[in-house]
């Protein structure tokens, strides 16, 4: 999502507006604004894209109002309605929220406060924090900046928040807690707004808040507090010399470089609420009351299937179900023979490829229940879908899938985990030790991303010329294999394939030359000795290899590229990223069109 709020001498909606759309690659399903004039507080809100909310304020008269909030959504919980769009009220319509996050806890918040008469009209996890906040004014004199520390105090999960309210016209309040929210100095205005875009044509002056602060901005002042003791805290405006386009990707070079960058918070966000601290559990309530499938068959296209294939390892392992995973334009016309007690589970990002929600009709006319895993909330698969597993990626802009694919593994992982759970099947000091390496992953991705990028660009340096490469894995590293083949040709246009190692001697091996290097995957794992045995017959024919292994193991390669060690599986939340760098520094050192590269789409909506 997207946020703005605006204090200061121009006309606040027709420039909050203009900041949403600067804003709208942060999501675009519905949209709001909330000011006040004539002493009252008005929210206008729409569903769809921004222009369904121009042509509803075009009629209106907003002239007077020179502060004031708005907020261009991208679904986490409740459907891309009018209703479900921010900005939020508490009841008695004094205050009006925008948020952007995921509040982990707003279950537990939204009964309490219906108990004590609070009535709800949507179904989003933000209106909690309205009807909090009301109550917080109530318990501290009115005083926002009491209220709103006492209430954030109460909130799990991440936010970012612009405020608005009835007795202090001109006053924005903001507050953030891992979801981002800068602040923009302006001369006689000021600004706060989830990225630099939404006022970068009116100051480049930027206050970059941390996590658990609050910001209070009128047109002429602004400070900063500390959210949990309400101390002042000093910060000096920066100079940013970006334009709009470079400010919308973050000051990355292209969209798919800052999502693969986006990909510990990605982790972040989608366990967000579904683990139990205390009992090192997995809490998926969109599975819960279903029974264990006694089959499951995982449908799905492009880097979705890859992901299904990594995950049939897991459901295997800790949940023993048997596991098909098949592409969805081939499955879609086979004769096939599902049981009733089987499940299908269809991944896709959009939520609207076509293969793959033909066979999520082709299979509900058969009886069989359908578990959608996608990111876009209310989209096609979603909604048709029996059960949907939600991933919390945000909008992946860059054609190529990188992100996405991250959040479907943290997904698959859950999933499987539930599964095991529920059988009895997967050993206890294994969940606990996968929920703990879940955990970390995000520092741990975080700390290590420059570095992968940096060995990504020296070895893309080496073989950017090369006209085909060889990606080989075993076990649950075949479908990375697979991916990092994908990606590489997707984007470069060099030619690559991806294949099982040990299936390599059966036809590819034919190919190896000193000219045709192969990219292994070699991690320390149980099929490690088979791996490198693979990868000696390469090189008994002059093949060059670079491998994505750990520290320690017993490999000589040309090019060995270490990854830290993680539990198990999870290996592949570092691999993934350093295919992914890896094709990307290459297809940038040959000039070629990252974000959207030649004859491809992000949503194929075709046969
Ligand atoms: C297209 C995209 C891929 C994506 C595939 C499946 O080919 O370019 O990045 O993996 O569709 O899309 P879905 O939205 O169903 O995951």
């Amino acid at each position: 999502c997207g946020i703005i709020g605006y204090s200061g001498h121009r006309v606040a909606v027709p420039l909050i507006m203009e900041g949403l759309r600067r804003l709208e690659y942060r999501g675009y399903d519905s949209a709001g604004v909330a000011y006040i004039m004539d002493d009252r507080l008005h929210v206008v809100r729409a569903p769809g894209k921004l222009i369904e909310l121009d042509t509803k304020l075009a009629s209106m008269n907003v002239g007077g109002a020179v502060s004031g909030i708005g907020h261009t959504r991208w679904a986490t919980h409740g459907l891309p309605n009018e209703k479900n769009a921010h900005p939020h009220r508490d009841a008695a319509g004094h205050l009006a929220l925008a948020h952007n996050g995921i509040v982990e806890n707003f279950q537990t918040l939204r009964c309490m406060l219906q108990g004590e008469g609070a009535s709800f009209v949507s179904d989003t996890d933000t209106e909690s924090l309205a009807h909090l906040l009301a109550k917080g004014l109530q318990e501290h004199a009115g005083d926002m900046l009491k209220a709103l520390a006492w209430t954030l105090n109460q909130v799990d999960g991440s936010f970012a928040l612009a405020i608005v309210r009835l007795e202090e016209p001109g006053v924005i309040y903001g507050a953030r807690r891992h979801s981002p929210l800068v602040l923009g100095v302006g001369e006689g205005e000021n600004f706060i707004a989830s990225d630099i875009p939404a006022f970068l044509p009116y100051t480049r002056n930027v206050v970059f808040l941390d996590s658990d602060e609050i910001v209070r901005i009128d047109a002429n002042s602004w400070g900063v507090w500390e959210a949990a003791t309400l101390a002042p805290v000093h910060k000096t405006p920066q100079r940013i010399s970006w334009d709009v386009q470079a400010a919308q990707k973050g000051g990355y070079k292209h969209f798919m470089l800052k999502e693969i960058f986006e990909q510990p918070r990605v982790v972040a966000d989608c366990l967000a609420g579904r683990l139990d601290a205390t009992h090192q559990r997995v809490c998926l309530e969109e599975l819960a009351g279903m029974p264990v499938p006694k089959r499951l068959h995982v449908l799905a296209c492009g880097t979705s299937y890859h992901a299904g294939l990594w995950g049939m390892h897991l459901f295997e392992d800790w949940a023993r179900i048997p596991v098909s995973v098949e592409i969805a334009s081939e499955f879609r016309y086979r004769n096939v023979l599902l049981d009733e007690d089987d499940a299908v589970l269809i991944i896709s990002q959009s939520g609207e490829t076509a293969d793959s929600l033909a066979c999520l009709q082709l299979v509900k006319s058969m009886g069989v229940p359908v578990i959608g895993l996608c990111n876009v909330v209310g989209s096609s698969i979603a909604r048709e879908s029996d059960r949907v597993v939600y991933t919390q990626a945000g909008p992946e802009i860059s054609v190529a899938s990188t992100k996405a694919m991250c959040s479907q593994l943290t997904l698959l992982t859950l999933m499987a985990l539930h599964w095991g759970q529920e059988k009895g099947t997967l050993r206890e000091a294994d969940r606990i030790a996968c929920i703990e390496a879940l955990r970390q992953l995000p520092a741990l991705l975080d700390d290590h991303l420059p570095a992968m990028r940096e060995k990504a660009r020296e070895l893309s340096r080496l073989y950017a010329d090369a006209r085909s490469f060889l990606f080989l894995g075993r076990g649950h590293c075949c479908p990375l294999a697979l991916e990092g083949a994908l990606k590489l040709k997707e984007i470069s246009y060099i030619h690559a394939e991806g294949y099982a190692a040990g299936e390599m001697k059966h036809g590819p091996i034919a190919l190896i030359d000193p000219h045709f290097p192969t990219f292994a995957l070699a991690l320390d794992d149980a099929l490690f000795p088979k791996v490198k045995s693979n990868l000696q017959e390469v090189q008994a024919r002059n093949g060059e290899i670079i491998a994505l292994t750990n520290e320690g193991m017993d490999l000589q390669v040309e090019h060995p590229w270490i990854i830290p060690r993680v539990w198990g599986p999870l290996g592949a939340f570092m691999a993934l990223p350093a295919l992914q760098l890896f094709a990307y520094e290459t297809a940038d050192y040959l000039g070629k069109d990252v974000d959207q590269p030649r004859n491809l789409a992000k949503s194929v909506t075709v046969e």
